[in-house]
Parts: structure tokens; sequence; C-alpha cells
């Protein structure tokens, strides 16, 4: 079991819920970071969000570039309908209710970027093998790969542990089995545990080349 649906976690599911939730544990400043720091969009880039839950990336790529082109796809049907409406004016953002398969990939290739953005620990290792596959079939030559996730680490805080134990999805993993899943696909990548939010608790980024 890769990501816990019962109980509390299950409300989490509602969109609104997530998008609270995600605003609470500083995703706004979190996302910019990632962006700045990692993502790095310029204008005139295509992106792909590979679980892009209710596609909250795209208000802050308006502030990074003018022109975007973003295909955003998740699994879950409610936040695929909620992006659908709120974005429903946008000529530059595609949502798709959809897990992407090597096969599927084939008819959106072309990315300068492909994110997946608190996804991995979301996913046993054989689907993450998966998407990895897919991110790099989407990419252009020279177009990179990022993901964040939380970490366990050697020694973690309190608030840490809290996060390792409570957070929906199962497969919290270190630097090294993280690396472990990437290093067959992408041969060519940097690891990064940064502090992305207002308070202490160390997430795991990979920036992954495709060289
Ligand atoms: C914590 S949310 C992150 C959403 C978004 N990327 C963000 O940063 O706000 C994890 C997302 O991964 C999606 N997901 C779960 N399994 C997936 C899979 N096999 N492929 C792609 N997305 C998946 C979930 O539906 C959920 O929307």
């Amino acid at each position: 079991m890769a990501e816990n649906k019962s109980g509390l976690h299950a409300i989490i599911t509602l969109p609104r819920v997530f998008n609270f939730i995600q605003w609470l544990a500083g995703a706004k400043m979190y996302r910019n970071k990632m962006l700045q720091d990692y993502i790095k969009p310029f204008d005139g880039c295509r992106i792909l969000d590979i679980g892009c839950g209710t596609g909250e990336y795209i208000d802050h790529l308006d502030d990074f570039c003018k022109e975007y082109e973003y295909y955003g796809f998740d699994g879950e049907a409610v936040y695929i309908d909620h992006a659908k409406k709120v974005f429903k004016d946008r000529k530059n953002v595609h949502f798709y209710l959809q897990i992407l398969t090597e096969d599927s990939i084939k008819d959106y290739e072309g990315f300068d970027m492909v994110i997946a953005t608190g996804v991995l620990h979301h996913l046993d290792d054989q689907i993450v093998t998966s998407l990895l596959k897919v991110a790099k079939l989407a990419l252009k030559p020279g177009g990179k790969f990022v993901s964040y996730d939380p970490g366990k680490f050697e020694k973690m805080s309190v608030l840490e542990n809290v996060f390792w134990k409570y957070d929906r999805g199962r497969s919290i993993r270190t630097v090294e089995q993280t690396e472990a899943l990437i290093k067959p696909i992408f041969p060519n990548y940097k690891a990064h545990t940064p502090y992305l939010t207002y308070y202490k608790s160390r997430n795991i980024v990979f920036e992954c080349f495709n060289t």
C-alpha cells in the first residue's frame, strides 16, 4: 500500500480540503522555491505535470513566464474536474484524467520540463519506475525532470517524524532509496535536501537531466 486513503485521509481527496491543507503546509512558498531554484521555467516552455492534483502550480507559473504550455495529468477525477473548472478560460493549460504509460505518452511528447511534485512518495517502486520512464520519453533532448517529496532521514526532527508517520503517501524514501530508482533511467542527476517552507522539515528534490 503506497497511499493511505482511509479515515481522515479520505477527506483530503476533496479538492478544496486538499488545497487548504497544502496552503497550511506552506505550499505557496515551496512551489515558488521549486520553480525558482529547480524547475526554472522559461518563456515559451512546454511543461508536463504528472500527478498534477488540482493544478495549483499554474498560479505560480504565471509569475515566472509570460508564455508557456502546461499539460497536467492525474488519476483522481475530482482533482481534474476541479482544475478544469478553475482554469476553463485558459488556452495554454490542458488537464487529463489519465495515468500516462510508455505507450500513451507518445501522443504528447516534446516537453522542456516534466515535474512530479509530491507524487513519488505515494507510489510503489514499480510504479515510480514506470513514471520515470514516461518522463524520460516525454522530454526533449536537454530537457529536465524534477521531483519533490518529503524524505526519510537518519536523524529526523519531531516535525519530520510527524510527516513521515501521518503523510497520506506510504512510500516516503531516503535519498539513497530514491536514487536507486532514478539512476537507471536518468544517470545524470542532482539530489538536494532543502527546507522549502517556513518550518524545518527537509524535502528530497531530484533534478534529472535528459542528456
Ligand atoms: C500530494 S498530491 C500532489 C499534487 C500536485 N503535484 C501538487 O504539487 O500539488 C499527489 C498526486 O499524485 C496523484 N497520483 C497518484 N498516483 C499517481 C500515478 N500513478 N500517476 C500520476 N499521479 C498519481 C494523486 O492523485 C495526487 O493528485
